[in-house]
């Protein structure tokens, strides 16, 4: 069954959990849609774990479109966003709409995800939705402002940051957004947004209290030398993929190479 934003909603409703992982190559994403994975986001994290950034801010509309395409071309069941990178939608609702047009022309991915809530981005948010884009939210700590905060530090810990996450959701649940991430913020806070909001919330280190999780799969992996605290690894494919390596290295050396050149 192809998954529609349709089916998020529900799923929230009868209290399914949504599971959601982020993919940046066709491979990955092969391998995650047929395990069965709800959704899979074409994650401007791809900024960091595919191609070396320190940060996402550098990942341009070129490259988020390579990668989305690749991950598109691996999937059938799953429904694929794609994250609009960094100063590639902020400047207006009509600069978003001619990216997330191009994106989902280009691509094939099903919907984008855009950073940030009331005011600016709420009403770019209803600017794509009422154009018939479907537009998945994200609060809390939004990695593309990561100068702001002065690193990837938990948001919401103080009464006034907690009301205006609240807030900010609130705005891009009424802008038409079909579900929002809960980066990294307390526990007590996310479970109360998910409460208050109708759609469906996606948290990342913001507890059980959400609708759905989602994870970078580098970390999940993991693949990543370095990760958030919160992200709890479920391998450990980098001492996986060393130990492979390394036997076909000696392999190689001592002429006991598998590699026949005969049928
Ligand atoms: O870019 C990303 O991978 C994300 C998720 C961590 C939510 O935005």
């Amino acid at each position: 069954m192809a998954v529609s934003i349709h089916h998020l909603q529900q799923w929230k409703q009868n209290g399914r959990p949504i599971v959601a992982l982020t993919a940046w190559d066709f491979l990955i994403a092969q391998v995650l849609d047929r395990a069965g994975i709800d959704v899979i986001l074409v994650g401007d994290s791809l900024a960091m774990v595919a191609l070396g950034y320190d940060t996402t801010l550098p990942l341009t509309l070129d490259e988020i479109l390579h990668h989305a395409k690749a991950v598109s071309r691996g999937v059938s069941q799953a429904l694929v966003v794609c994250d609009l990178p960094f100063l590639s939608y902020q400047e207006s609702p009509q600069q978003a709409l001619q990216v997330a047009g191009r994106i989902l022309k280009e691509s094939g991915v099903k919907a984008v995800k855009i950073e940030g809530g009331y005011p600016a981005m709420a009403e770019t948010v209803q600017f794509l939705t009422q154009r018939g884009i479907p537009v998945m939210g994200h609060v809390g700590l939004t990695p593309q402002s990561v100068h702001q905060f002065g690193g990837f530090r938990q948001q919401g810990r103080d009464e006034t940051s907690a009301e205006s996450i609240l807030a900010e959701a609130i705005a891009l649940e009424a802008a038409g957004a079909f579900a929002v991430v809960l980066e990294h913020i307390p526990d007590t806070l996310a479970a109360s947004i998910t409460q208050k909001l109708n759609i469906p919330t996606i948290g990342i280190g913001a507890g059980e209290g959400c609708d759905g999780q989602i994870l970078v799969t580098a970390d999940v992996l993991g693949l990543s030398e370095w990760r958030p605290k919160f992200a709890k690894p479920y391998t450990d494919l980098r001492q996986a993929i060393t130990d492979a390596v390394q036997a076909f290295s000696q392999a190689v050396r001592s002429h006991d190479s598998i590699s026949s050149g005969t049928d």
